[in-house]
């Protein structure tokens, strides 16, 4: 298996240091076995980085408004401590939403680093399920507490990582601040963890496998493919998957040609191009399956 992860520690902290930051899932087994079986010394294949969720001069504001949704904290405060270390010039405002105050990452590195240059980097904590003496922004971060604590949004860059589910929730935000889409990056979400309560997934398929027959260089298998699991992890099941970088239809690595057969595709993680869907190409890491499937991968 394979598994993108935002880089947690900052540029200035290379060479020969880098950081990621694995929150434990009840039903991640790539999170389960990253915090059972890794220790110290223990090796670990990774390729890139890759992506675009990145501060760029020539695309974005140097005023950012930063929102985050639990682990998707991440590549905030990579960009957090750069701002900190005086290397990289930017005023970021981070809106960080948590469920509970004891579940908040970083709480108190964060606190710290908006200290060192509190000029330019300011974090607002907002609890979902806040204790009693709370006294800090209750709720979601919805457009009136972005309007509340970033003010004039003109001119300014958003960044936002987080769980699916809050990037639903943020796109009707950011229609009712009428916020124009060059304004904003989204983060790629990953591997998605319950697809059937995807908006249109069809129901009638839960619980179905599939036949997957595929056709790999010069030869031919036929693999299972359950319904609720994307065909990358059949194919990596199987040990027949292709490379594959941001496992959230982006990238295009594992770009392949569905020649029989029909898939879902979650609108949101359809990256493919308009000439590829036209041609039959699907990226398998995004794709589920809803009946027998002939594939060809690179
Ligand atoms: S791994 Fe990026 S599109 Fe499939």
């Amino acid at each position: 298996m394979s598994r993108p992860y935002s880089i947690s520690s900052a540029p200035s902290d290379w060479p020969g240091f880098m950081e990621l930051t694995v929150r434990r899932k009840a039903r991640g087994f790539v999170s389960e076995h990253i915090w059972r079986q890794w220790e110290v010394g223990s090796l670990v294949e990774a390729s890139g980085p890759h992506g675009n969720f990145y501060f760029e001069p020539l695309r974005d504001s140097r005023q950012i408004v930063a929102i985050a949704g639990g682990s998707g904290v991440t590549p905030f405060r990579s960009i957090i401590r750069e701002i900190a270390a005086g290397k990289l010039d930017l005023e970021l405002l981070l809106l960080y939403g948590s469920r509970f105050a004891d579940s908040i990452i970083f709480a108190a590195e964060l606190e710290a680093l908006a200290a060192k240059a509190p000029q330019k980097i300011r974090v607002v904590h907002v609890i979902s399920d806040p204790p009693a003496d709370w006294s800090g922004p209750k709720g979601f971060i919805d457009a009136a507490l972005i309007r509340e604590y970033a003010s004039d949004l003109s001119g300014k860059s958003f960044f936002v990582c987080g769980p699916p589910e809050m990037y639903r929730f943020m796109q009707e935000q950011f229609a009712r601040l009428g916020l124009p889409r060059r304004q904003v990056r989204w983060e790629v979400a990953g591997a998605v963890e319950d697809i059937a309560s995807a908006p249109g997934f069809p129901a009638e398929v839960r619980g179905r496998i599939f036949q997957l027959h595929l056709r790999r260089r010069d030869a031919e298998y036929t693999i299972p493919a359950a319904a609720e699991e994307s065909l990358l992890t059949a194919l990596e099941r199987a040990g027949l998957a292709p490379d594959s970088q941001c496992r959230s239809g982006e990238c295009g690595f594992c770009r392949s040609l569905l020649t029989a057969g029909e898939v879902y595709v979650r609108p949101e993680s359809d990256g493919r191009r308009a000439a590829d869907r036209r041609l039959g190409f699907i990226h398998p890491c995004a794709s589920y399956p809803l009946s027998d499937l002939s594939l060809t991968t690179p």
